[in-house]
């Protein structure tokens, strides 16, 4: 378990708010500190630093107040991009935007063709593309994500709206380890995952429900949600460096670390 710099995309909340709701977590009746989401936001961006990350920031755009969650602006293997196309109208805009800046920054980009939410859906664990689908991402994207990245594609059924991204019930810890939450799944995607990951971590409900699989691991140290207790000390224990941030404010949009995060594997120019 050893740690790898990585190369992340994020976008600075300037904008964020709880305008509609899109998943449960969201309620534009209760009301967001922008301030505390900015400085918390903040707080991240300088872990990943301080980790010996590069962190590249994308333009926020007003009147678009979920691009905060970078994850769900591309997949990016190899140098190649998958664009995204949303399943909501009101996040459509910002597809794009981060078409506009990867290509900017010398990574091929592919068409989407079909919804697919990005790295909140699509996770890259070693040489499979583990793929979610059932609430956002459609199923016919996998097989355009397995023509694109040339790697196999495994679908695993979400079925809880709670965890309606991918990256909301499982995450990836390095490249043989996982940990998720295993009744966000379809009974048939959980023998899946059993199979093909017999050491993962398994979640608990109030872990996960903190976003606390919504981490972001380099191969040794986790960035993950610090109000996760349970799964902080299950990584510790398996020999992980689990890092706590606090996202309370993003957590009222339904994201977390790993929402605001994209990674950009593979150089562009
Ligand atoms: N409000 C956003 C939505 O529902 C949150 C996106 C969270 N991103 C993620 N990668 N899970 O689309």
């Amino acid at each position: 378990m050893h740690a790898t710099p990585r190369h992340f995309l994020m976008c600075r909340p300037t904008y964020f708010a709880v305008e509609y709701a899109i998943n449960p977590w969201m309620d534009p009746a209760r009301p967001v500190d922008r301030e505390l989401a900015l400085a918390q936001w903040t707080r991240l961006r300088q872990t990943y630093l301080e980790l010996g990350h590069t962190v590249d920031e994308i333009e926020p755009l007003p009147g678009l107040p979920d691009m905060v969650f970078a994850a769900n602006g591309a997949t990016v293997i190899d140098g190649q991009a998958l664009a995204v196309q949303f399943r909501e109208p009101q996040r459509a805009d910002e597809a794009p935007a981060y078409r506009g800046w990867l290509e900017q920054a010398g990574f091929v980009v592919h068409d989407a063709k079909y919804v697919n939410e990005g790295e909140g859906d699509l996770l890259l664990a070693g040489d499979f593309v583990l793929a979610g689908t059932g609430f956002r991402t459609s199923h016919a994207a996998h097989a355009r994500v397995q023509e694109v990245f040339g790697r196999p594609v495994i679908t695993l059924q979400l079925v809880d709206p709670c965890f309606y991204h991918l990256d909301t019930a499982l995450c990836v810890l390095d490249e043989r380890t996982i940990a998720y939450l295993p009744e966000a799944f379809s009974p048939g995607s959980q023998a899946v995952l059993r199979r093909l990951f017999p050491d993962a971590i398994l979640a608990d409900l109030p872990d996960a429900a903190a976003f606390g699989l919504n981490a972001v691991s380099d191969g040794h140290h986790v960035v993950l949600p610090v109000q996760a207790a349970g799964l902080i000390s299950t990584l510790r224990a398996r020999g992980y460096h689990p890092i706590g941030v606090d996202l309370s404010e993003l957590r009222k949009a339904g994201g977390g670390p790993k929402c605001c995060t994209l990674e950009l594997r593979g150089a562009g120019r």
